[in-house]
Parts: C-alpha cells; sequence; structure tokens
C-alpha cells in the first residue's frame, strides 16, 4: 500500500504529515500511541461531519476510544469569532468536561482547520490538536505549518495564532467527494509550489495531470506528499514568516484583491491566486525578471487543470486599493512574490498602480 511520510522538524516541536490511501480509518491508532489523551473532541464543519464523523468516530471506537463531535455551518463566511464563541460554549460544557490534556481533532477542509486550530491554541491556554484534512487546499497547504485562526469584518485571518499540531493525517480518498471547484482550486495551490520552489512538481503536475484529474489514490498520495514537503521545507526554514515563508503569498496579492472585489463564495480562493499568479508573471516578465516562455507554461498549466486564465473585470482603482488595504502592505508598499524561473521566486516590496494596470490590461486582452 501506497504511504508517504514528511517530517515537520521545528526548532521547538515535531511532527509527522502522514499521506495514505483510507487513513481515515486509522486515525484510532495514532491517538492511541499519544501520551496521557484524556478526552477527545472533533471539531468540523456541517458538510464534512456528515460525510466522514461516522467513520472518523468509529475509527476512534476501534481503538476504544470515545469522542464528541462539534461541527459548525460550512462556509468560509462562519470562519468568525461568533462561530468560535459558540464552539467554546460547547467545548465547556462537554462530558467529560474539557481539560489540558485533551485532544482536538479537525475534520475537513481550510476553515474547520484554521477555526479548530485556533480553539486548540486559545481553549486553556492551549491544548494539543491533530489535523485531518479533507479538502485538496487544506492538505496541500493550510493544515501544514501551524497558522491558525478566524476572519474580521476587516479582512481574512486577521485574528489568530501560531500552533503547531501534533501531527497531520491525510486520506486521499476523502478527496473523491470534494466538489469540482473546491478540487480545482486546491490544484492553483499545487501550481504555487511548484512555481516558487520546485521544477520537479511542476514536470509531476504536467505529467500526471490525467491521473490526477481522476484521482488515482497513488498520483493523489504522490502529489500531496511534494506539496507537503515543500509548505514544510518553507515553514521549519521561517516558521513565524519574518522573511522566506512570504514566498508562499505568491499569487496572493493580485489573488486576496480579486477575491474580495468578487466578494467571497463567488470564486474560490484557488482560482482567484490562479489569476494572481497569472497577474504576478506578466509582472515579473515586464520587469525582464521572467522569460515569456515560462509565464506561458505556467499559464498552460493553469488552463490544463481546468482552471480560468482570464481574470474577471475589475477597475484598475479597486484592485489597487484592495491591496493597500492589506495586512501585508507595510506603509504604502505593497508586496509581490515574482518568480525568477520555475521554482524560484524573491520577494519585492515595490509593486506600482501602473504594473498593476499594465498585468491586468495584458490579461484582459486589451
Ligand atoms: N493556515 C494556513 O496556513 C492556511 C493556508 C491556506 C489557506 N488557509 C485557509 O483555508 C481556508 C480555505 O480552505 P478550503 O478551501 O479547504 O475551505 P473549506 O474548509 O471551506 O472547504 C471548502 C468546501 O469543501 C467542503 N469540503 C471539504 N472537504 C470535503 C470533502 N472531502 N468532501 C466534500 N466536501 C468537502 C467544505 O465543507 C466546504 O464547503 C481559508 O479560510 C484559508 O484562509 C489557511
Ligand atoms: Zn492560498
Amino acid at each position: 500500500l501506497i504511504s508517504r511520510n514528511v517530517n515537520v522538524q521545528l526548532p521547538s516541536h515535531r511532527y509527522e504529515v502522514r499521506i495514505q490511501p483510507g487513513l481515515l480509518e486509522s486515525v484510532g491508532d495514532f491517538v492511541k500511541k499519544l501520551p496521557g489523551v484524556s478526552s477527545i473532541v472533533i471539531v468540523s464543519d456541517s458538510n464534512v461531519a456528515d460525510l466522514y464523523g461516522k467513520p472518523l468516530l468509529e475509527s476512534l471506537a476501534r481503538r476504544d476510544l470515545e469522542a464528541n463531535l462539534l461541527s459548525f455551518q460550512a462556509g468560509e463566511q462562519h470562519k468568525t469569532l461568533s462561530t468560535c464563541s459558540e464552539m467554546f460554549d460547547r467545548l465547556f460544557s462537554l462530558e467529560p468536561a474539557l481539560d489540558r490534556s485533551s485532544l482536538l481533532i479537525t475534520l475537513g477542509g481550510g476553515v474547520p482547520g484554521d477555526l479548530g486550530g485556533f480553539l486548540a491554541a486559545t481553549a486553556l491556554r492551549g491544548i494539543r490538536f491533530l489535523q485531518c484534512p479533507t479538502s485538496l487546499l487544506a492538505a496541500v497547504d493550510a493544515s501544514t505549518g501551524g497558522k491558525t485562526g478566524v476572519d474580521h469584518a476587516a479582512g481574512k485571518n486577521l485574528i489568530g495564532a501560531f500552533h503547531q499540531p501534533v501531527g497531520v493525517l491525510i486520506d486521499p480518498l476523502c478527496l473523491k467527494s470534494l466538489p469540482s471547484e473546491e478540487f480545482k482550486s486546491g490544484l492553483a495551490e499545487c501550481v504555487k509550489h511548484a512555481v516558487i520552489r520546485s521544477a520537479d512538481l511542476m514536470e509531476l503536475l504536467e505529467s500526471r495531470r490525467k491521473q490526477m484529474l481522476c484521482l488515482d489514490p497513488e498520483a493523489m498520495t504522490e502529489l500531496i506528499a511534494a506539496n507537503v514537503q515543500i509548505k514544510a521545507d518553507v515553514v521549519v526554514a521561517d516558521e513565524r514568516e519574518q522573511s522566506l515563508r512570504a514566498i508562499l503569498n505568491y499569487g496572493h496579492t493580485f489573488g486576496h484583491a480579486f477575491e474580495t472585489l468578487m466578494g467571497y463564495g463567488q470564486v474560490t480562493h484557488g482560482q482567484a491566486v490562479a489569476w494572481g499568479m497569472l497577474a504576478a508573471n506578466c509582472v515579473a516578465v515586464s520587469r525582464g525578471l521572467l522569460d515569456e516562455a515560462a509565464a506561458d507554461r505556467v499559464a498552460r498549466l493553469l488552463g490544463a487543470l481546468g482552471l480560468s486564465t482570464r481574470p474577471g473585470k475589475f477597475e484598475i482603482d479597486d484592485i489597487w486599493a484592495r491591496m493597500l488595504h492589506d495586512k501585508k502592505t507595510r506603509s504604502g508598499r505593497v508586496m509581490l512574490i515574482l518568480p525568477s524561473a520555475i521554482g524560484s521566486a524573491e520577494i519585492f516590496n515595490d509593486l506600482s498602480r501602473e504594473e498593476v494596470a499594465r498585468a491586468m490590461e495584458k490579461l484582459w486582452g486589451e
């Protein structure tokens, strides 16, 4: 049976990310080996709880482990402090009561992962948590790295904490039920990792595209492991995003602007990031940093993966205003990650409104 492990070796803490088809059935085995777990609570969203709550509870029960399953309404719009507040009410009325030795398991996409991780980071000043990501985006990106948090009306992910999980268990078979738009959203983040860090991953995405698109378990295990390895390397080098970790924001300067301008729920995060990568590539080409052929190659791959390569229409001033509002913008300097070749990228803080206009006009074909 195919299986991959990626080690995340941080100065203060190490954990393993395991990727294996059918792994959901073995979560109980993993939990059984954790020392001194007093009680277990699972945090999920309404969609995923219906699909995988029971299999997870059964996997725990096979090792004589009991757990409470708490779920909240699915969707980014529920990744809020008010959902946290409701969840705290429920967490603190559990039987047996939550204590410092309790384990919280997040089950779902990046929303339950981030929100559940934040509950674990803050309940009783921090309890252990285990990530069981079920969306491709959560598997390849959100579940590894220890960023947890929720959104605020003023912006995405503005409230949060760094809190590393005790492990990440990824079952690629869970992707079978994922809506295709969500699957493509995750693929966009895979392309992001390839462009900023790995020409090998770029080749893997190009050569095994067909197997991936039909969710071949072996191809998916390979793909997820390659992405987690990249994410882990970057996080280990710079856990708190003082420098290198910022390259993971490739495609996100433009992407976040598109996402907010369209309104959450109107476009997937990954689709917005895909447009954002294309826009960043235009800037990189016009600065003479990236050759046109490499930019074309990225666009071809995104298209072949089923992502749109033509951004929606917005006013340049609106895009620019969103960028100036981003939490990564400091004193009017807009951060932008630009690739210099497939597999390497650099961080810049000097994007101009004119460059935004030129990139968008090129992508809109004007
Ligand atoms: N912490 C980090 O480092 C990090 C990194 C990237 C993204 N994120 C966060 O991740 C979130 C996006 O993650 P997401 O795209 O997974 O969102 P999500 O959790 O909302 O999942 C997307 C949709 O797919 C459903 N779903 C998930 N798994 C499923 C499955 N196996 N079968 C059927 N339906 C399933 C969910 O119920 C939801 O409706 C954002 O909030 C983003 O900020 C965090
Ligand atoms: Zn992203």
